[in-house]
């Protein structure tokens, strides 16, 4: 009651504040935004709150426009370059900013326009994927399972296609192609990702899943890493880690990497935790997401996964 009263007297005062600091420091919202915080996840947050809260009708048509141009995927090629920078002429002209006057304020908004819509096309992308079933029939998933193979298991062939082998790099059975459910083929390429790029981590973390004592079932729990990567992104709460590593337009390999820092973490965690036994997963994975979101809220955050490993 008490916090919803203030939340009305802010939005009652908000445009009244807008207009005093307008006419006393001479800058728009956008430009004090643009001038006084940091580049990356401090200020894109606060040019993505001023637009979304922006009452003119100009704003709000272009505003439609890039939601749909990210929804169709349609930042592409030179589209991509074209549309954000309609997206700053547009809001220069409303604003009534001269570009010529103030150079840094359309490069700093061009940043912060691919950061936004770049963030909702690549959750576009990624549904894409994790709506695409795994299927045997098809040869180019075949390949990659069995690309997977080859970058966990280099020295080790596969004996055939159907074997329980698979169950050493944690499937659950003799044929992995019912394990990746609701992730699809993102699960898939999550994992081939973290094997190719990061071979000296991925060794390290297969090595512990077969540890004796707390041993675990390394592509099921990978799989249920990537469940977690996907709806921290889509639920907004990674965009402070993305808006800040990436310097242009958001893309898949940002992805990719955040989920190889969430799974290498999360062996980490999960042997410091010294589980009983595999029972503990839900309790230790909760614990840890906990911890991710925590690190999420603080603008600054960003995560690079600790690689000193793969110089070993
Ligand atoms: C654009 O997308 C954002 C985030 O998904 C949403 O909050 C907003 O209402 C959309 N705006 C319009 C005008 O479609
Ligand atoms: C991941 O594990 C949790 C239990 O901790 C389970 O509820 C969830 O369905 C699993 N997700 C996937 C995609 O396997
Ligand atoms: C990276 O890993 C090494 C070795 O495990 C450790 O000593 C170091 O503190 C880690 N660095 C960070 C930033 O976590």
């Amino acid at each position: 009651m008490f916090r919803s009263f203030w939340t009305f007297l802010y939005w009652i005062l908000r445009p009244f504040v807008k207009w005093f600091l307008r006419k006393t420091t001479k800058l728009c919202e956008l430009q004090r935004i643009c001038y006084g915080e940091r580049v990356g996840a401090c200020r894109t947050l606060g040019v993505e709150f001023s637009l979304y809260h922006s009452r003119s009708k100009e704003i709000k048509q272009l505003i439609e426009y890039l939601n749909r141009t990210s929804d169709t995927v349609s930042f592409t090629g030179s589209n991509q370059e074209y549309v954000v920078q309609y997206a700053v002429h547009t809001i220069m002209q409303v604003k009534n900013i001269k570009p010529q006057i103030h150079p840094q304020l359309g490069k700093s908004l061009s940043t912060c326009i691919e950061h936004i819509w770049g963030y909702k096309q690549l959750i576009q992308e990624i549904e894409a994927l994790r709506t695409t079933t795994y299927d045997s029939s098809k040869e180019e998933h075949e390949q990659k399972l069995l690309a997977l193979w080859n970058f966990l298991m280099p020295k080790v062939p596969l004996e055939a296609r159907i074997t329980k082998q698979w169950q050493d790099i944690g499937f659950q059975g003799d044929d992995p192609k019912t394990d990746f459910r609701g992730m699809g083929l993102l699960g898939l390429e999550n994992l081939i990702y973290f094997a190719r790029e990061y071979p000296g981590a991925a060794q390290h973390v297969l090595s512990h899943s077969h540890h004796p004592q707390y041993g675990y079932a390394f592509a099921i729990v990978g799989i249920n890493l990537t469940s977690m990567a996907y709806y921290l992104l889509k639920d907004g709460s990674a965009k402070t880690h993305v808006y800040n590593v990436c310097n242009k337009f958001p893309t898949m390999k940002v992805f990719h990497q955040f989920y190889c820092y969430l799974f290498y973490e999360f062996d980490r965690f999960w042997i410091e935790s010294k589980p009983r036994n595999v029972m503990d997963f839900t309790f230790i994975k909760d614990k840890f997401e906990k911890c991710i979101r925590l690190s999420l809220v603080n603008p600054s955050t960003v995560f690079r996964i600790n690689i000193s490993i793969d110089n070993i």
